[in-house]
């Protein structure tokens, strides 16, 4: 076991009850973001920060300037600038796994910053050595020196992989489509046949690659899929006469059209795939924080080396950026405190997610796993339960689709739904439609939504447009709600960077003040387990005997309806 010292209940500290006491202040008076606006002229200069591409403005928060000290200080009471050292050096912060916790440390330029020795391997070095793998190999597909077993070049990837291995890489494809110049992408996640069949429809297996990507090797979902891509490449190959049907122009055809992403290179090698052909990470880049690690390979692929190495600067700047502000002036770690502010003392139970760039569709649904495998956790990283509420809910829609979902619960419902408003000034599209900038259509209801939310309306206002005594109610706005905006340039490679290392340090800060291991996710095993013992059942009345009546009834009904 790693010599982690136990975590400091934050519930427990002077700097939390001195929360306590300006959060029941605060009520006492009344919230009043209208009134904090009028008053105080430099609110939004105090409160707006900027990293090299992002533009953030916090001034719409349920914060004051006491509430920034009083946060900053609660996060110094819980260490958490130590733990933020210990994590860059390379400490086994991971203690359930007694391991390191060094995304970090791939996106950290060779040379410039040093090495960071980890279990007595220099991380930085070997990081480097693996990316020039992939970068020459994503050179020689995307030349077409690198062909298939027919001799034609690649024009489509299919990437298997699920969780970690699949929502960062799908995300980051989404984002950066106006990149894209090499190779087409299509990602298989479900274990649901459904998935591989639709995703390999229309497909010319002379000219796929297929990159299977597991950090373990084992998850169910993924190997299942890269079997079932095998069986039909090597038939569909057979089929148009490409290969005939020896063992070695098997071989032949999975050498040149499957390649693996992994930290376990026996099983790679076991599967059939050529280690030569296999790129590797290690045991201390966690699956949901690996997207800028050899799993990324497909968008090397898709968009190349330099798109890649600029992806790969966004998220050193941002590194930088949270290793070395001072805490109240840290917006990376302000906003992870501010998410505490809610969860812990407004009892907030969600957040909002809502980016206003449709490239960004993916973004919630990445950040649903990172945010949540990592800090959905009741024990703390010595195994004692914890003190306070933990890991809220995250969710979003790119914007503004949102608006015609579920935004109405964010402004009108019981629950306070703090939200980031993500957007950016220059779209990859413009274009003018009757005169207008349809961007700026786009970024005026960007505007209007954080607006209506922080300022709302009130019943005179209501009442002032004509509107019948009866129905003011249901018009009024309570606003006070809150939120915060990330605007930025444009979404480039560097930026998209920015904004997921971002968000990993936010999962980070408020995981270290609730005193967990962010880095583990032992509560997705146990449905790991029993769907396995589960399986046999639909077709074994011994195993069926054996489950609890409520699955048993369903597998009934299961056997008398199943085809
Ligand atoms: O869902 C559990 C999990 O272990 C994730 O943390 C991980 O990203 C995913 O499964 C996939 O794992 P692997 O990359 O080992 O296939």
């Amino acid at each position: 076991m790693s010599q982690i010292a136990a975590p400091i209940d934050a519930t427990q500290t002077p700097e939390w009850k001195a929360l306590q006491e300006h959060f029941d202040a605060l009520q006492a008076e009344g919230i009043s973001l209208k009134d904090w606006f009028e008053a105080d002229p430099d609110r939004v200069s105090k409160l707006s920060f900027d990293t090299s591409d992002l533009h953030f403005d916090l001034s719409k928060n349920l914060i004051t300037d006491e509430t920034v000290k009083l946060l900053a200080d609660l996060g110094r009471a819980v260490g958490l600038e130590e733990r933020r050292a210990s994590m860059y050096r390379g400490d086994h912060i991971n203690t359930t796994e007694d391991r390191a916790v060094l995304h970090t440390a791939l996106r950290r330029p060779s040379g410039e910053a040093g090495s960071i020795i980890v279990d007595g391997q220099d991380a930085v070095a070997d990081v480097n050595a693996v990316l020039d793998k992939m970068y020459a190999f994503a050179e020689r597909v995307r030349s077409g020196e690198w062909k298939g077993v027919t001799g034609k070049k690649i024009e489509t990837v299919v990437s298997i992989g699920i969780g970690g291995s699949d929502l960062g890489p799908v995300m980051v494809y989404e984002g950066l489509r106006p990149y894209l110049d090499g190779p087409a992408v299509r990602f298989v996640s479900n274990i649901d046949p459904n998935d591989v069949a639709e995703k390999v429809k229309g497909l010319d297996p002379e000219t796929t690659l297929v990159i299977v990507v597991s950090k373990t090797f084992t998850t169910l979902e993924t190997i299942t899929n890269a079997k079932m891509a095998r069986w039909w490449l090597l038939d569909a190959l057979r089929k148009q006469g490409a290969i005939d049907d020896s063992a070695e122009k098997e071989a032949e055809a999975i050498a040149k059209h499957f390649v693996a992403v992994s930290t376990n290179l026996e099983l790679v090698a076991e599967f059939g795939i050529d280690p030569e052909n296999a790129f590797g990470f290690w045991s201390w880049v966690g699956g949901r924080y690996s997207v800028d690690s050899a799993v990324g390979l497909s968008l090397i692929l898709a968009f190349g080396k330099d798109v890649f190495q600029d992806f790969l600067k966004g998220f050193y700047d941002l590194d930088r950026t949270f290793e070395t502000t001072p805490l109240e002036k840290n917006v990376v770690a302000l906003m992870g405190l501010i998410n505490v502010w809610y969860v812990n003392f407004f009892k907030a139970e969600s957040h909002a997610v809502l980016p206003y760039v449709q490239y960004l569709h993916r973004f919630p649904a990445y950040l649903q796993q990172l945010t949540m495998e990592s800090n959905g956790k009741s024990v703390r990283w010595d195994g004692t339960p914890v003190t306070t509420e933990t890991g809220e809910i995250f969710w979003g829609e790119a914007g503004t689709n949102g608006q015609h979902a579920f935004y109405q619960l964010i402004h009108q419902g019981t629950r306070m739904i703090p939200a980031d408003f993500i957007a950016f000034a220059n779209s990859a599209n413009p274009i003018q439609c009757d005169n207008q900038d349809v961007h700026e259509l786009f970024l005026g209801n960007f505007l209007a939504q954080t607006k209506a939310l922080a300022f709302g309306k009130t019943a005179d206002e209501v009442r002032a447009e004509g509107t019948p005594e009866q129905i003011v109610p249901a018009r009024v706005f309570t606003g006070n709600r809150p939120t915060t905006s990330i605007f930025g340039e444009a979404l480039t490679p560097h930026a998209l960077g920015e904004l997921i290392a971002l968000y990993e340090h936010i999962t980070f800060v408020e995981g270290t003040v609730w005193g967990l291991d962010s880095y583990d996710q032992w509560g997705v095993e146990l449905g790991k387990q029993l769907a396995k013992q589960i399986t046999p059942a639909f077709h074994d009345d011994e195993a069926l005997a054996s489950q609890d009546a409520s699955t048993k009834a369903l597998i009934e009904y299961y056997r008398k309806v199943r085809k």
